[in-house]
């Protein structure tokens, strides 16, 4: 690992007290980047920032709600005032709860929409205002977002939040057009099934809908059934794509989502 290629990155993520990406805070600053860590979550930021502390990086945790613009506000100021500016940011935070078409609720789009497209359109537009403050650089800023494979497909049982990240990509492009006067870049990754909570989770809900029969078996019948690669990944996976796209080696891209899914979507 080259423990300088984030050397001057001071970077704000959210949703990082676990999953993704608590995993890509510990990666970036292995890699000599300074990480905001910010979740609704605030006991697991600081556990992350510790496993960051112990291993000789330099992290702050800051409570974060995505939902809203103050805290957004808030996250972006500790940001500049504990490293002096802020270079990237990751919009990470997202949440799932899958249901049959005919079984949606407003209750269930409110949700799912307003932490993953709102919670991302607002994240991206604070972070933009404070790097539009400090002025072009010679190096692009850059703005991540968590797209998913269900940017460019969807499921009858995930139908809401297959919007929502379609939505992500959507943010994405108009981000990426509306904000390369100032010299900031937008892009995203796309993962396919991920061994987290959210999947933890996910998996819980699908037998309880009675689309699988035992806890466990989503994971495994989608990576025999739909990914090339015969297997679902872990964070371990996806954090070296989230590097990429922090680091110099992506400057000449924007508006661009690469798909890390072992060859489930191929567009
Ligand atoms: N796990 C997968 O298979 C998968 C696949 C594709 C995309 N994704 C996306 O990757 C991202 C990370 O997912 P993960 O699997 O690591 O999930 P995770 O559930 O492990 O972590 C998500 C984090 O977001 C935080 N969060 C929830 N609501 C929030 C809010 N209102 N404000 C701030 N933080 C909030 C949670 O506290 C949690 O720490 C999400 O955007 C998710 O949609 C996940």
């Amino acid at each position: 690992m080259d423990k300088e290629r984030l050397k001057g990155k001071n970077v704000l993520i959210t949703g990082a007290a676990q999953g993704m990406g608590a995993a890509i805070a510990e990666d970036y600053c292995a890699q000599g980047a300074k990480v905001c860590i910010t979740d609704v979550n605030i006991d697991g930021c600081k556990e992350v920032e510790d496993r960051i502390r112990s291993a000789g990086g330099e992290a702050i945790s800051c409570k974060l709600d995505v939902r809203k613009r103050e805290d957004h506000v808030a996250a972006v100021k500790a940001t500049v005032e504990a490293f002096g500016s802020l270079n990237v940011s990751l919009n990470n935070a997202g949440v799932n709860k899958p249901l049959w078409f005919m079984d949606v609720t407003e209750e269930n789009y409110d949700f799912i929409f307003d932490i993953n497209v709102r919670g991302a359109w607002l994240g991206m537009q604070e972070q933009a205002r404070q790097m539009i403050k400090q002025g072009k650089q010679n190096e692009p800023y850059k703005i991540l977002h968590v797209a998913s494979i269900l940017s460019r497909e969807t499921f009858d049982d995930v139908v809401i939040y297959g919007a929502s990240k379609h939505a992500v990509a959507g943010l994405i492009k108009g981000g990426a057009k509306g904000l390369a006067e100032y010299g900031i870049n937008v892009n995203g990754y796309g993962p396919g099934v991920v061994r987290t909570e959210m999947w933890e989770q996910l998996d819980k809900e699908l037998v309880a809908m009675g689309k699988f029969k035992k806890h466990g078996e989503s994971m495994d019948s989608i990576a025999e059934n739909m990914i090339l690669m015969k297997r679902y990944s872990y964070p371990e996976d996806i954090v070296g794509t989230a590097s990429f796209l922090a680091s110099k080696d992506s400057d000449y891209m924007t508006g661009q989502i690469l798909m890390i899914d072992g060859g489930m979507v191929i567009q």
